[in-house]
C-alpha cells in the first residue's frame, strides 16, 4: 500500500531522526513513547522504505538502557562509515522526576549527554553493550546551557567528521555547537555560532548541509513573538557559511519559514541514492486521530537554493507515485491525492471546506470551516507575497494536505481531520487530479 505520508504505528511519534540511504534503503528513526498517545519517555522508532513512498514499520532500535539515558533516548542522526551504521542521539536523564507522570522532568530539569551507537545492518542495535558517551553535559555556562544542549547531526566534510548541537545561551539567545572528529568516535568542541538576527530562545535540531553550492541550516527556534504575543516554536532556515579549518560557521539576517502552515517542526534532511538533499519533518497534531495514534511526517521534500532563496519542492517518487488520473477526489486510491492547477488573485479551491485561495500576490489556506480549532495552530496560513508564477500542487491525504506553490517556493502543510473528498474551484480554474496506483503498491 502506499503511504507517502509515514504515521505513528500507534501512541505518539515526534522528531524524525537518523534519516540515512544506508545500504540501498532508506532509514528514517522517530521520537517514540510506545505507551500512550502523548510525549514520554523517548525511544527511537524505527521505519524503512526502499522508495521514500512505501514504509514499513520495523519495531523500536534504540530504549534507556544508561544511566545517561535513563529518561529518553531524544532526537538525533545517522552517518556510515565502512559499512557501520553510526547514529547520534542525546541521552537524558532526569534529575527531577514529576511525581504524577514519571515520563516527564519535574520542572525541566534533566540533563543531556550526547551518545553513540553503532550497527552493522541498520537493523540491530545493542541497547546493552553498544552505547557510548561522547560529549558529557556542558560545564561552562558561557558556552552554553547545560539543559538546552541537544541533538547532535553529524556529517562528512573534506578532512573530517562535524557534528552540530542545538543550544541557547542563558536562555535568552538561540545558537549551535560545534564539534570535530576523525574517528566518530572521539570528538572535540570547536566553537558555537548564533545571530542576534535570528530569533527564539533556544534551537533545536539543527541541519547543516550544502546544496548547490551554498551553505544552509534548518534550526527549529523555541519562543518565538507571534502577533497575538504568545510565543511559539517554529522550524526556520537561512544561508551559512562554514570554514571547516576553522570550525567558523555564520549565518544570513535574513531567514524563511520551512513550512508557511506552522504545523511543521524539527526537519531532518540526507541525502538521496540520487544525491539529492532531502527533508523530512514531524507534523504536530492538536490531538489523536480517532484510531488513537498522534503524529506524522512531511512529504519527503528536495531542498534546493537559488537566486537567494531555499525552496522545499515534493519529491520526485511521490511525483512519480501519484500519476493515475482520476476525475474527482472519491476516486481516490486509499484516500491519497494530488491536485495540480494554477490560482491567480481572486480565485479558490476548496477542498472538502478547506480553502486555498489567491489574493495581493500571496496564497492562503483556511481550515477554520472544518470545525478544528486548536490553541496553538493556526487556522489561516499564507505565504510571503510571490512576483509571479501561479502554479500549484497540492497533495491531500486523510489528515494532512500539503500545498506547493511555485514547485516548493512556498509551501504550506496543515493537519486535518474528517476532509471530505470534495474539490470544488471558481469558475475557470481547471484542475489535474492523480492518485496513486493501488496495482503498483
Ligand atoms: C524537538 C525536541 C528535540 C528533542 C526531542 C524530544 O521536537 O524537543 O529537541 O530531542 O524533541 O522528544
Amino acid at each position: 500500500m502506499h503511504q507517502i505520508h509515514l504515521k505513528a504505528p500507534n501512541n505518539w511519534i515526534n522528531d524524525p531522526n537518523g534519516f540515512i540511504y544506508y545500504k540501498g534503503q532508506y532509514h528514517l528513526f522517530y521520537q517514540y513513547f510506545p505507551y500512550a498517545p502523548q510525549w514520554g519517555t523517548m525511544h527511537w522508532g524505527h521505519a524503512v522504505s526502499d522508495d521514500l513512498v512505501n514504509w514499513e514499520h520495523c519495531g523500536i532500535a534504540l530504549y534507556p538502557t544508561k544511566w545517561a539515558d535513563r529518561n529518553g533516548c531524544f532526537s538525533g542522526s545517522a552517518v556510515e562509515l565502512d559499512g557501520k551504521m553510526y547514529v547520534f542521539y542525546t541521552g537524558v536523564r532526569y534529575l527531577e522526576v514529576d511525581p504524577e507522570n514519571i515520563h516527564k522532568p519535574f520542572n525541566e530539569q534533566f540533563e543531556p549527554t550526547q551518545m553513540m551507537i553503532t550497527s552493522e545492518d541498520g537493523f540491530h542495535f545493542d541497547n546493552w553493550n553498544g552505547k557510548r558517551a561522547i560529549i558529557p553535559p556542558i560545564e561552562n555556562i558561557a558556552i552554553g546551557n547545560r539543559i538546552h544542549t541537544r541533538d547532535p547531526k553529524v556529517w562528512r566534510g573534506k578532512n573530517g567528521w562535524y557534528l552540530i548541537l542545538g543550544s541557547s545561551l542563558e536562555c535568552k539567545q538561540g545558537q549551535v555547537l560545534l564539534y570535530r572528529s576523525s574517528d566518530l568516535t572521539h570528538w572535540e568542541y570547536a566553537g558555537k555560532a548564533m545571530s542576534e538576527a535570528l530569533p527564539g530562545w533556544g534551537w533545536e535540531c539543527p541541519d547543516y548541509f550544502e546544496v548547490d553550492s551554498a551553505g544552509i541550516l534548518l534550526f527549529s527556534a523555541m519562543g518565538i513573538e507571534e502577533p497575538d504575543g504568545k510565543p511559539q516554536s517554529h522550524s526556520l532556515c537561512c544561508t551559512a557559511s562554514f570554514d571547516e579549518e576553522s570550525c567558523r560557521m555564520s549565518f544570513a539576517d535574513q531567514y524563511q519559514l520551512v513550512d508557511y502552515g506552522k504545523d511543521l517542526y524539527a526537519p531532518q534532511t540526507t541525502t538521496d541514492a540520487q544525491g539529492r538533499r532531502v527533508m523530512v519533518a514531524w507534523l504536530r497534531m492538536p490531538h489523536p486521530t480517532e484510531e488513537g495514534w498522534i503524529g506524522m511526517f512531511t512529504a519527503p521534500r528536495v531542498v534546493e537554493y537559488k537566486d537567494g532563496h531555499i525552496y522545499f519542492r515534493l519529491h520526485p517518487s511521490i511525483r512519480q507515485a501519484l500519476q493515475k488520473p482520476i476525475d474527482c477526489a472519491g476516486q481516490a486510491d486509499s484516500g491519497i491525492y494530488c491536485i495540480r492547477t494554477a490560482l491567480h488573485d481572486g480565485e479558490e479551491l476548496n477542498i472538502g471546506g478547506y480553502r486555498i485561495y489567491r489574493a495581493d500576490g500571496r496564497l492562503y489556506a483556511d481550515r477554520s470551516a472544518l470545525g478544528e480549532h486548536s490553541e496553538g495552530h493556526q487556522m489561516v496560513s499564507q505565504t510571503p507575497p510571490m512576483q509571479d508564477g501561479y502554479e500549484i500542487e497540492v497533495i491531500v491525504d486523510k489528515n494532512v494536505v500539503e500545498i506547493f506553490a511555485n514547485d516548493g517556493e512556498y509551501v504550506i502543510t496543515h493537519v486535518v481531520y474528517e476532509l471530505e473528498p470534495q474539490v470544488t474551484a471558481s469558475k475557470g480554474v481547471e484542475l489535474q487530479m492523480y492518485t496513486t496506483d493501488s496495482m503498483e503498491g
